[in-house]
């Protein structure tokens, strides 16, 4: 990517998205604070001088009105010198997060050179997550077991000590028992495994690795996020269908189920990343409104520089009338 603003670009696209879903945080209606961001960040992208095509995002375009796959956005298509780039949003990634006013609600998007994100149908994807240090020592055809043993050798603490996050699913019966069994401890979510894979990268949030099956849309931005801060993230694809199934291999995923995706796969080449907070979390603060007006945090990171930016932001609806209410 030749622009390197692009990526302060990118967290107007985030912050739109955040103020917007914030206005209906708690009102216990998850659908419409999804759609007050897909169509915050759908109007940015219009200011944003890029020629951006949608790899990841709201569905088929036959089930998705804005933001769905294949669909050309940006600003820039009439000037052959703007950057192309791959596009993965997740507008509201939490959205029952927002609806109830819990934790860590993020807008997030992540930008590539052209077809560098796996096309991730949507569909789950089976992930383990771990932070620089652990980088090269997991596997997911290993045990929950193996791997909690190898994470604390290269953290240097005894397995007892380790904090692993888990997204609270049924299905996650199995892993929550073998790593209690293990001693380990463990953080359970509702929701949110980006910002889950995100924290395995910050000490100060205590988690160091993720374990679990959510979205694979989502496996593939917090892929993203992670080249970036220098984690390690596998996944392997997990269908809930055989109609599933055959539409992510037309989309050109492999057809071998097996296959465990490196992070390089899920999300190669330049990549960069920004975030939101839509609620106040741990990664980041919520979106706060003052009389006139409203503030946002947010993170932006390139993977080709290894930056990690935060911005604290103050918005005055008089002078950005798109963030005022319509
Ligand atoms: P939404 O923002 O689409 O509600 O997704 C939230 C989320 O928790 C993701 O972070 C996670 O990958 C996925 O849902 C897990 O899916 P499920 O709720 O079906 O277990």
């Amino acid at each position: 990517m030749k622009d390197r603003n692009l990526a302060l670009e990118a967290v107007r696209i985030t912050e739109g998205a955040a103020i917007a879903s914030a206005r209906l945080m708690g009102r216990g209606d998850r659908d419409a604070a999804d759609q007050a961001a897909v169509e915050a960040m759908r109007r940015a992208f219009d200011h944003i001088d890029i020629r951006g095509t949608v790899v990841i995002g709201e569905g088929e375009r036959d089930e998705a009105p804005m933001l769905y796959i294949g669909e050309e956005v940006g600003a820039g298509w009439k000037n052959d010198n703007s950057p192309r780039v791959d596009i993965a949003v997740d507008p509201l990634e939490g959205t029952n997060l927002c609806a109830t006013g819990a934790p860590d609600a993020l807008a997030v998007i992540a930008l590539a050179d052209d077809g560098q994100f796996l096309n991730a149908p949507d569909t789950y994807m089976e992930k383990v997550a771990v932070g620089p240090e652990c980088k090269g020592v997991i596997d997911l055809r290993e045990s929950i077991t193996w791997n909690l043993k190898r994470v604390a050798k290269a953290l240097n603490k005894e397995v007892g000590d380790l904090t692993a996050i888990i997204l609270e699913r049924e299905r996650h019966a199995d892993i929550i028992q073998e790593v209690r069994d293990c001693g380990a401890r463990i953080k359970l979510i509702g929701d949110g495994d980006v910002s889950a894979a995100i924290a395995t990268c910050d000490p100060s949030t205590g988690i160091d690795v993720l374990f679990g099956t959510g979205g694979a849309p989502e496996g593939v931005i917090a892929a993203a996020a992670l080249r970036c801060l220098g984690g390690e993230m596998l996944g392997r694809l997990h269908w809930r269908s055989d109609a599933e199934r055959t539409r992510g291999i037309a989309m050109g995923v492999s057809d071998d189920d097996s296959k465990i995706y490196t992070i390089e796969e899920l999300a190669s080449g330049n990549v960069m990343f920004a975030a939101t907070g839509v609620t106040q979390g741990a990664f980041l603060d919520g979106v706060h409104f003052y009389g006139g007006g409203a503030t946002t945090e947010s993170v932006v990171m390139r993977s080709k520089s290894g930056t990690s930016r935060r911005i604290r932001s103050r918005h005055r609806f008089d002078r950005k009338p798109q963030y005022s209410w319509s």
